[in-house]
This record gives structure tokens, sequence and C-alpha cells, in this order.
């Protein structure tokens, strides 16, 4: 089984991706990780992530790079979604998705484009969604426990900067799919989030 789970920032999508997995036993992919790492490459090259032929080289970047903490931090989540507005880079990081995603025995991916570009065929697509207001007090409070000062109205401004990016680029734009279920988390917590989305997997399976 292949599940696409798509969502903007801080939506709870990647926390619900993970728990998907383990409860099925599948392989999960972050693909948001990959242009993370893209978006930091560029800047240790010396380069710029709105120049395409900066982005793309950084492509290259070494697989150890995926487990460095910074790519989790907000700095980096802008570089990605710079990075992540060109073509070529788009397209020089389908197949690895593709691939995850075509793997004996299913996978769970999450991302902006899975349930559109990376992955059409998925078994479930869900759209996991939530208002800016409660995604930008999620994050505060994940940046407060890992001790990073930030104010909230700043992250609340990065995360709109952010959508319109994502939503607004011409290429494989943060959508969710025609047959896309949609779970908006705002009022849930992650057990409700979680249970929400089983749900609907189990709903889906039997229509
Ligand atoms: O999901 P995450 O916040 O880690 O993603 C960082 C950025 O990477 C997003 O803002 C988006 O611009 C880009 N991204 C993308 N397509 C994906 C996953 C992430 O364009 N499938």
């Amino acid at each position: 089984m292949i599940i696409a789970v798509d969502g903007p920032t801080a939506s709870g999508k990647g926390t619900i991706s993970k728990k998907l997995a383990t409860h099925f036993g599948l392989p999960h992919l972050d693909t948001g990780l990959l242009y993370r790492a893209v978006g930091r490459q560029v800047i240790l090259n010396g380069g710029d992530p709105d120049n395409a032929g900066d982005a793309l080289t950084a492509v290259a970047f070494p697989d150890e790079l995926l487990d460095d903490p910074v790519l989790r931090n907000e700095a980096t989540g802008s570089l990605a979604s710079r990075a992540s507005v060109h073509p070529a880079v788009r397209k020089a990081l389908f197949e690895r998705q593709r691939a995850f995603a075509k793997q004996g025995g299913g996978a769970v991916l999450d991302g902006r484009d899975i349930g559109t570009v990376i992955a059409p065929d998925a078994d479930v697509k869900l759209f996991i969604t939530a208002s800016v207001t409660a995604r930008a007090q999620r994050r505060f409070n994940e940046m407060e426990q890992r001790g990073v000062s930030i104010s909230l109205s700043e992250i609340e401004a990065d995360l709109e900067r952010r959508d319109a990016r994502d939503t607004g680029r011409k290429d494989a734009p943060l959508l969710a799919a025609e047959d896309a279920f949609v779970i908006d988390t705002s009022e849930l917590g992650i057990e409700e989030a979680f249970a929400a989305a089983l749900e609907t997997i189990a709903q889906s399976q039997t229509s």
C-alpha cells in the first residue's frame, strides 16, 4: 500500500506519517528533508537558493547531511522552499522519491506533491492541513522545547511566506489531489489527528 501525505508546514503531516508507517509496518520518507538538504547544501557551497544553477548543484548533497539537526531549523525550511521552486531541482529529486514509493510492499511518503506528482497512483491520499495560527503555535512550542529563541509573530510571518511560495509556484504547487481526503488538525491533538487518519484510510479501503 502506498500512502501519500501532503500538506503545509506544521500541519502535523510528518507526525501522522511516522505513526502511519509504524502502524502499517511500512517504510517512511520525509521528502521535505531532501529539499531541506538541498537548501542547506546551497549555503555550504556559498551559493544562492534563488539561483537555479546553484540549487541544482546542491542536489548532490552527501547523504550524511540528512542527519544534521540544522536541517530542522526554520531558516533551513525557508531555504528549502526557495530551492524547491526550480523545476530542475524537483526533476533531479523525482526518481529517488518515485523509487521509494514503488518499492515492494509499499511506503508512506509525506511532502507537498506526493499525491499529485510523485505517487499519483497512491492507494490513499491524505491532505493534512490546519490554520496558520494553530500551525504557528505548534512550531513555537517545538522551538521553545529545543531552546530556540524566536517570536510567535516571526514564525507566523515565515509560515505565511512559505505557504504563499509553495502554493504559488508553477511546478508542483502545494495542492490537495482531487482524490485526496482532507483532514483539518487545527482543533485536534496528535492522537486525535492520527485516529482521524486511520479512520479515513479504513473507510477509503472499503469504498
Ligand atoms: O515539509 P518541510 O517543511 O520539511 O519542507 C520544506 C520545504 O521543502 C517546503 O516548504 C517546500 O517548499 C519544499 N518541499 C517541496 N516538495 C515536497 C516536500 C517539501 O517542495 N515534496
